[in-house]
């Protein structure tokens, strides 16, 4: 530890005098967490998530038999040193509101860990309601601590500000290897309880309307502990298939500018997580559009490759996610700070919001029908594959709500068109856009006939088409407003599990 005070300034970095003499280790730090406690975390999509303490929980863990057992909860995925590690050791017996861990997937699936998905812009409140119970303890990751005691957080923001205040007490985790070139980029506002809620006054992606630290008592913070721990952040992939797609996005909302639909510039853009939206916003960065402005939940690599070739003016989010090449382009160039607003999530999410500024939701999709309704987070209709995170947020509220995603999954052996999702995420009427590889379907005032017949033929993989034509058309003799054949409707998915393919 004396290497940080001497070559890190910890001066800088716990500004209260105070406060400083609550330093220790994380061995002494993890005897607050006890067995039962709710506990709320920084982190959101493996960004700014306390790492030493939970991997001193695991270790405790490790060598009893009586294990500590917590509820955890988060602003959205965090990295294997808090989910994986806290999966691995039997410590957690509730999860919410988001994951993408392999172990905690794992855990989730065989039954031994129970957990919510939540719309991650509702979840705060729903913290602050005490859907979950009360919340014993914050552990948080912080860049610093002001002179008054107030926190300064890392790379995101996610729902921190609800679980500082909730808490009894709170850990902090100092993170010296996050410079502290960060100060200034959050923007924290809390909403006010009814009846004296205020409208939030975001009119422009860009407005900043709160303090750039989280507003706490002072004497709620049991223990700090020092950490240079790295997130642990994922490369993105692209690939022709991705690269299909972008040009149909672009293409799309180049049309809908020269029909007056959309202005030049577009609106504030929300594109979602993943391999997928991240390979979809590079193909902004190649178009002509300019001053746009971003919207979104998170900032990820290709949204930097946008600011910096100075086509987005503000990117406004609550976390940022990038590739460590992304890191180091953030770190490398001032020209990223002062255009990036970091937001708690139900500010980033927030439905008024979104609506006012009439986003343009991108997200992906596991599985999409013929009628456009939508499953972002069950594989084969049981199985969780990380959470519907903010998608719904942004999807219900957009001007213009996109999905995405490749025609076929799993060697093609599986089709990302099917005749019924095998669990709906996101209904018709939130879905106006469908884009896949093979082209675009425009759903928008048509009616469930009109739209199955656009899906199979823009969207749907061709090995796929005249299945799909064959089930429609069958479907069609029994009538009705939206055909299906009951008995039939979810074939595809039992011929998966039965033969390893949805092909007949
Ligand atoms: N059936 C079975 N498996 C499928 C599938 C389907 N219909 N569609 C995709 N998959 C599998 C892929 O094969 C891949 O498996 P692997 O990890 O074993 O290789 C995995 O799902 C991820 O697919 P990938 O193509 O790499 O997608 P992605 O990284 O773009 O992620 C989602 C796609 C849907 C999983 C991801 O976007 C997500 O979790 N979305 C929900 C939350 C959300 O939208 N948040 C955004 C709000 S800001």
């Amino acid at each position: 530890m004396s290497r940080i005070w001497e070559n890190d300034g910890i001066y800088k970095r716990i500004r209260n005098d105070k406060l400083r003499n609550r330093i220790t280790t994380p061995e002494k730090a993890v005897d607050f967490i006890k067995d039962g406690m709710v506990i709320g975390t920084s982190g959101f999509t493996l960004s700014g998530y306390p790492k030493a303490i939970p991997l001193e929980l695991a270790k405790k863990n490790m060598k009893t038999y009586e294990k500590v057992k917590i509820s955890l909860l988060t602003g959205a995925s965090v990295g294997n040193e808090l989910d994986g590690v806290l999966a691995q050791t039997g410590a957690i017996t509730r999860r919410y509101p988001f994951q993408s861990n392999s172990y905690m997937r794992n855990e989730i699936n065989s039954g031994t860990i129970m957990y919510h998905d939540i719309h991650l812009g509702c979840f705060p409140q729903q913290v602050r309601c005490g859907f979950f119970g009360h919340v014993d303890l914050a552990i948080i990751e912080a860049i610093a601590i002001t002179e008054d005691g107030y926190i300064i957080p890392s790379t995101s923001v996610g729902a921190t500000p609800t679980f500082t205040d909730k808490a009894d007490a709170i850990i902090v985790e100092i993170n010296t290897g996050v410079p502290l070139q960060l100060e200034g980029i959050h923007d924290i506002y809390q909403p006010f309880e009814p009846p004296n809620c205020q409208v939030i006054p975001i009119i422009r992606p860009e407005d900043r309307i709160g303090t750039h630290f989280i507003p706490i008592n002072p004497e709620k913070i049991k223990a700090i502990v020092i950490t240079d721990a790295k997130d642990n952040m994922r490369s993105f992939s692209q690939d022709n298939l991705t690269d299909k797609i972008k040009e149909h996005l672009v293409e799309f909302l180049k049309s809908e500018v020269k029909r007056k639909r959309l202005p030049p510039n577009l609106y504030p853009i929300q594109s979602g997580v993943g391999n997928t939206a991240n390979a979809v916003m590079a193909g902004l960065a190649d178009s002509d559009f300019e001053n746009m402005y971003v919207y979104s939940e998170v900032i990820h690599d290709s949204i930097l490759d946008l600011m910096e070739k100075d086509k987005v003016n503000t990117a406004s989010a609550t976390s940022l996610t990038f590739s460590q090449k992304g890191w180091k382009k953030f770190y490398g160039s001032e020209k990223f700070i002062d255009k990036i607003i970091l937001r708690p999530q139900d500010v980033s999410n927030n439905p008024e919001i979104i609506r006012r500024l009439r986003c343009i939701a991108i997200n992906t999709a596991i599985e999409m029908d013929i009628y456009g309704n939508v499953n972002s987070t069950h594989l084969i209709g049981t199985k969780m594959m990380n959470g519907i995170g903010g998608s719904g947020d942004f999807a219900r509220n957009a001007y213009l709500s996109i999905f995405i995603s490749k025609s076929t999954a799993k060697n093609d052996c599986v089709s990302c068109i099917v005749p019924m999702v095998s669990h709906v995420d996101h209904t018709e009427h939130d879905v106006h856009v469908i884009i896949t590889e093979h082209g675009v379907a425009d759903l928008r005032g048509l009616a469930p006939r009109e739209r199955a017949p656009l899906i199979i033929e823009k969207c749907a993989d061709p090995d796929y088409r005249p299945m799909l034509w064959n089930y429609y058309i069958r479907a069609m003799r029994n009538g009705n407003h939206t055909p299906h054949l009951m008995d039939e409707a979810l074939s595809w998915h039992v011929r998966y599990l039965e033969t390893g393919s949805m092909k007949q």
